[in-house]
């Protein structure tokens, strides 16, 4: 009798550490949401500094490449994957004429972090939602 008590007390502590774990996953989400608001900024700065992407990439519309809207729209479309395509991983999809044009970024790109591929797409994604 007094094993199955303690048994129980042991269950319940457990269920207790259970529920505070699950809530600190709950804080850490929130801490993800409060970093993508910066991964909007990280990625506008690379896409208009460090990137050079606006030389070719206007928002709205086509210029030297195409418009960000219109490579998203694309992106989602086919359910493709930009930062794989920034990785060098996947062939290009919006326009494959001119991707030699595209081809020559890559060797900046290269040298971005995962975290700045992936502020670039949070982005240039959140962007086109505007
Ligand atoms: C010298 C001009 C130029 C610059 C600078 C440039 N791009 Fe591009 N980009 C292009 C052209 C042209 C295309 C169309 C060819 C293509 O689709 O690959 C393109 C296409 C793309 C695509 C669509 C790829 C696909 O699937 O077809 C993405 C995504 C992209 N660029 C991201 C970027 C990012 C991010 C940067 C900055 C780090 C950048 N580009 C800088 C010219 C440029």
């Amino acid at each position: 009798m007094q094993k199955t008590t303690i048994i129980l007390i042991t269950l319940a502590l457990f269920a207790v550490s259970c529920q505070s774990e699950k809530k600190e996953k709950e804080d850490i989400k929130i801490g993800t949401k409060k970093k993508e608001i910066s991964a909007f900024d990280t990625g506008k700065k690379i896409f208009n500094g460090k990137g050079k992407c606006y030389t070719c990439h206007k928002i709205d519309k086509k210029s030297i490449g195409p418009g960000v809207h219109e490579i998203v729209k694309i992106y989602k479309e086919q359910n493709a994957d930009l930062i794989a395509f920034l990785k060098q991983e996947a062939e290009p999809i919006v326009d494959p004429e001119t991707y030699a044009v595209m081809k020559t970024n890559f060797a900046i790109i290269k040298t971005f972090s995962e975290e700045e591929l992936k502020a670039l797409e949070v982005y240039m994604t959140e962007v086109s939602e505007q």
